[in-house]
């Protein structure tokens, strides 16, 4: 599945990599009221996994969301998960270990994803694009769409950017480092030759979804 001669650029990639996993986690689990399972299943029942599947999380963090994917495409189906972040990458390994699910880590970077084209069924990437420049967006999208299979899903899903000045509540302002324009994830997917499938809210703390689809080969 790996590209022969794929070069590991995470140290130079541009993105705000995050590093305190442990922190990390801790983090979601308060803003979630420890209803972070919930979130997670909330978030991939957008992206339609069947068992046997092969998945991809890109920007995976600390692999809560890989777990979950690994659990639902069972043991037919296989799971990998990339990050920036060495650390995050360590702590999402020793999850899946702790767990029992088999899930391959790697360290790279959203913009040059060490796979193979079209060997993926989904590509999953969940509150990582306000993480990236607009450039890095970019390339991002494109990444996702050469290493997704004819016909296979990609899932992109964000907070939505904040149009207000002020914060309305505590999620709200924690919140505030980051969010992406909806449109904007729709136009770099559009950009990218992905067809837009579905979009609209997780129904999850804000979270906005988009669901596209690689055109079927010809
Ligand atoms: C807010 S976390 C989201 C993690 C996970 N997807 C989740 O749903 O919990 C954003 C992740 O993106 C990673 N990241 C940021 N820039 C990146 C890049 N250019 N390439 C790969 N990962 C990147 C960070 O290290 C971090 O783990």
């Amino acid at each position: 599945m790996h590209t022969t001669g794929s070069e590991n650029t995470a140290s130079k990639m541009p993105g705000l990599l995050l590093h305190k996993a442990m922190a990390y986690d801790l983090g979601v689990w308060i803003l979630t009221f420890g209803r972070e399972g919930a979130m997670r299943r909330k978030i991939l029942a957008h992206a339609r996994l069947q068992a046997g599947e092969a998945v991809l999380d890109v920007g995976c963090g600390t692999g809560s969301l890989a777990i979950e994917a690994k659990r639902q495409v069972g043991s037919a189906g296989t799971v990998c998960g990339t990050d920036g972040s060495s650390e995050m990458i360590a702590r999402a390994a020793k999850k899946a270990r702790k767990s029992g699910f088999e899930i391959e880590y790697e360290s790279a970077p959203a913009q040059a994803l060490p796979f193979a084209d079209g060997c993926f069924d989904a590509v999953l990437n969940t509150l990582m694009f306000h993480h990236l420049p607009r450039l890095s967006r970019e390339q991002c999208a494109r990444e996702m769409r050469r290493v997704v299979r004819p016909g296979g899903r990609v899932l992109v899903v964000d907070f939505a950017q904040s149009t207000r000045k002020e914060p309305i509540d505590f999620l709200d302002h924690l919140h505030r480092h980051g969010g992406v324009d909806p449109d904007e994830i729709v136009a770099h997917l559009e950009g990218a030759g992905l067809k837009i499938a579905e979009s609209g809210n997780v129904g999850f703390m804000g979270l906005r979804y988009v669901l596209a689809e690689a055109p079927a080969a010809a």
